[in-house]
């Protein structure tokens, strides 16, 4: 008998008619909310839902929890206590104006409700849990300043949510393991098939809600290609820079119910990427600025005002053919190089396997040899600097508007000291502002605005509900994945266990007295660490590059292995709490 069948007559017959009218063979629920994603919004989905009582299975392709968060920044939050301590005045209005006007076509109810809900439900949610926001700084888009950072930025924000998620009992982690279909029963979705990563094991969950928070497709090149904004033409060489499972696996899971996608080529694309030397496969960026440095083009001409915001720079470099552009300074301006998006970056790598490295910086004692070094035209770069240094001299530059009477930061240096350096940079893939499209309540839709009953996202999976529009802000992904992972917590719980779940917070679960033998301690393999590292075996990413940094810091394994965790894999959920003290020794 169909659902839909058994639903009509319910509303006029007993309790017993609905037994005759339940499936001829129910499936056992493994979870009430099965959450797809242990990143920043899945982690705030999860402790939401098991907040209000549900069981709940989360289901990560990594082996360690966090997605980007742990190599993320700050937080767009609204008037918060540390602004007020700050003395600084912003309300819900004016964040909502600045959104509005920085987005340019950002979702204006999702703008309104995260402005609105931004201070209690992740800010102060965010520290009842231990976080503990220390900074807020200044952001172009910002008319106050709101970009929230903890101590160690945004690690320190996730690093508290995995522990108490892993210190729920209602909580349970598979780990290596990627979710590759959802399951659909009587026009529902009703769970998922799962593929372990390390021992190729294939299983089935079931669930009455499913909530995807798998991230953005930023580490998929062809799909970024494929959606790349139609006003510019597509880079010819485009550098990733997002993390290692942002491939927009959550879009692919829902292609076979008819899931819409929207905004898909808004898309953060930061243009100062250089070619990461350490990866093997040549195509990741590092995010590389240097406010003293001017930009020349393939001619060897500046092309643009380099202080200006990121919506005209950008621009500007993805408008030149070839998309790329050249930093160039002198010994002085080198002090203010930074780069960063690489856990084995240090002031000491920086130095051997870049700065020293002439296929990616060129270095010389004149301009002239400069231009020769990088492959740029030695007289227009000549002509360029010399150019520059005169409107440094006369405090005007009449070409870009870079140097002028209204600036309010210290003018840059002219470039007069030798070494010249020249680096060329390539865009960069970074963000998401497009995904699945939910409804208020965070639930995913059809192509033709029908809610696919049982399944819910949240997070960049969603592009973060565009509240971006088309211009991606500071901090306005973070903030929004903790609130729209909220939501979708509560419409789960809603749909798993009735809405009356909501109106209460469940009492804290007691973890079952394990029956488990405790975990076997290993002990010192240091000399294996090399062996095991030349092996790499399929679900292991994460421990070969953490474990290359250890091998090349030398660090002794008891620094992060400690009892009851050994140098094995952590097992058991008090391993994986001492693993979480770790973290922050590389991110
Ligand atoms: C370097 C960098 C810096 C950033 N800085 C900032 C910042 O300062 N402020 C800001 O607001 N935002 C910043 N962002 C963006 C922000 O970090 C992300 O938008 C946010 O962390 C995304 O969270 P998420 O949970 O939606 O997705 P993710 O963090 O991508 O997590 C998704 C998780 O799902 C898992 N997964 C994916 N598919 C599957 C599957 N099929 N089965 C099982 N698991 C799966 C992935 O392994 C991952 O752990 C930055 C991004 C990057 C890359
Ligand atoms: C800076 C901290 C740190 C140090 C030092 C360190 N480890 Fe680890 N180790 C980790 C983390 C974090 C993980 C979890 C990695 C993962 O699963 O992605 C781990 C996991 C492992 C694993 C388990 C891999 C699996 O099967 O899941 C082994 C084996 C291991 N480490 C061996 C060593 C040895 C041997 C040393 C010393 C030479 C060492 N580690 C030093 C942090 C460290
Ligand atoms: C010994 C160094 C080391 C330790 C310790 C370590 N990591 Fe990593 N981790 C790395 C490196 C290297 C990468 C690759 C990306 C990079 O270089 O930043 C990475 C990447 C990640 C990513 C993927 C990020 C993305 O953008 O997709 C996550 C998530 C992560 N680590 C979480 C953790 C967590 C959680 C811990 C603690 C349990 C931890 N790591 C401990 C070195 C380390």
């Amino acid at each position: 008998m169909r659902a839909g069948h058994c639903l009509a007559a319910l509303a006029a017959v007993t309790t017993l008619a609905v037994a005759a009218c339940r499936p001829a063979n129910p499936v056992a629920m493994d979870a009430d909310v099965i959450v797809v994603g242990a990143g920043i919004a899945g982690l705030a989905a999860a402790l939401e839902a098991e907040s209000h009582g549900a069981r709940v299975l989360v289901v990560e392709a990594n082996s360690v929890a966090g997605g980007h968060a742990v190599r993320a920044g700050g937080f767009a939050l609204v008037d918060t206590p540390l602004q007020r301590a700050r003395g600084l005045h912003d309300s819900p209005d004016i964040a909502f104006r600045d959104l509005m006007a920085w987005g340019e076509d950002a979702d204006p109810w999702w703008v309104r409700f995260y402005v609105e809900n931004s201070r209690e439900q992740v800010y102060d949610w965010l520290t009842a849990m231990g976080v503990q926001f220390t900074m807020v700084v200044p952001a172009p888009q910002a008319s106050v300043p709101r970009f929230h950072f903890t101590r160690g930025a945004a690690v320190n924000a996730v690093l508290p949510m995995i522990r108490e998620a892993l210190g729920r009992p209602r909580i349970e982690f598979l780990w290596n393991t990627e979710v590759t279909e959802l399951l659909r029963r009587d026009g529902q979705i009703s769970g998922i098939r799962t593929e372990r990563s390390r021992t190729s094991g294939r299983r089935l969950y079931h669930a009455p809600a499913v909530i995807l928070a798998t991230g953005g497709f930023q580490s998929n090149l062809d799909l970024v290609r494929r959606n790349w904004r139609r006003d510019l033409p597509a880079p010819a060489r485009l550098l990733i820079g997002a993390g290692q499972y942002a491939t927009g696996s959550g879009l692919r899971l829902v292609e076979p119910f008819g899931a819409a996608l929207t905004r898909m080529d808004h898309q953060v694309t930061f243009v100062n990427g250089l070619p990461d030397p350490r990866d093997p496969s040549g195509g990741h960026g590092l995010l590389t600025q240097n406010p003293a440095a001017i930009w020349v083009d393939a001619t060897g001409r500046r092309f643009t005002n380099e202080a200006a915001s990121g919506k005209v720079t950008d621009r500007a470099v993805l408008r030149q053919s070839p998309a790329t552009h050249w930093l160039v300074f002198d010994a002085v301006g080198a002090r203010q190089l930074t780069i960063r998006g690489a856990a084995w970056l240090s002031a000491k790598t920086i130095q051997e396997d870049i700065l020293d490295n002439p296929t990616l910086v060129s270095k010389a004692d004149s301009v002239a040899a400069l231009a020769t070094a990088a492959g740029l035209p030695p007289d227009a770069l000549l002509e360029t600097v010399q150019r520059f240094n005169r409107f440094v001299d006369q405090g005007m530059d009449t070409d870009f508007g870079r140097i002028g009477p209204g600036m309010t930061e210290a003018p840059p240096p002219a470039l007069r000291q030798p070494p010249y350096y020249a680096i060329q940079l390539f865009p960069m893939t970074r963000k998401s502002m497009g995904g699945l499209v939910i409804d208020h309540e965070a639930r995913v839709l059809g192509g033709a605005g029908q809610v696919i009953r049982g399944l819910f996202a949240a997070g960049e999976a969603t592009g973060v509900a565009g509240i971006n529009g088309s211009h991606g802000g500071e901090g306005t992904f973070l903030g929004p994945g903790v609130l729209i992972g909220r939501v979708a917590g509560r419409s789960a719980v809603a749909l798993a266990l009735g809405p009356r779940a909501l109106t209460v917070r469940a009492p804290p679960a007691t973890a079952p007295a394990s029956t488990a033998p405790a975990p076997v301690v290993q002990r010192s393999q240091t000399a294996n660490l090399p062996a095991l590292l030349a092996q790499h075996r399929q679900g292991y990413w994460h421990f070969g590059v953490s474990h290359a940094l250890v091998l090349e810091r030398a660090l002794a394994c008891d620094g992060c292995h400690k009892d009851p965790w050994g140098t094995g894999p952590a097992t058991s959920t008090a391993q994986r709490l001492v693993q979480l003290e770790s973290c922050t020794k590389c991110h």
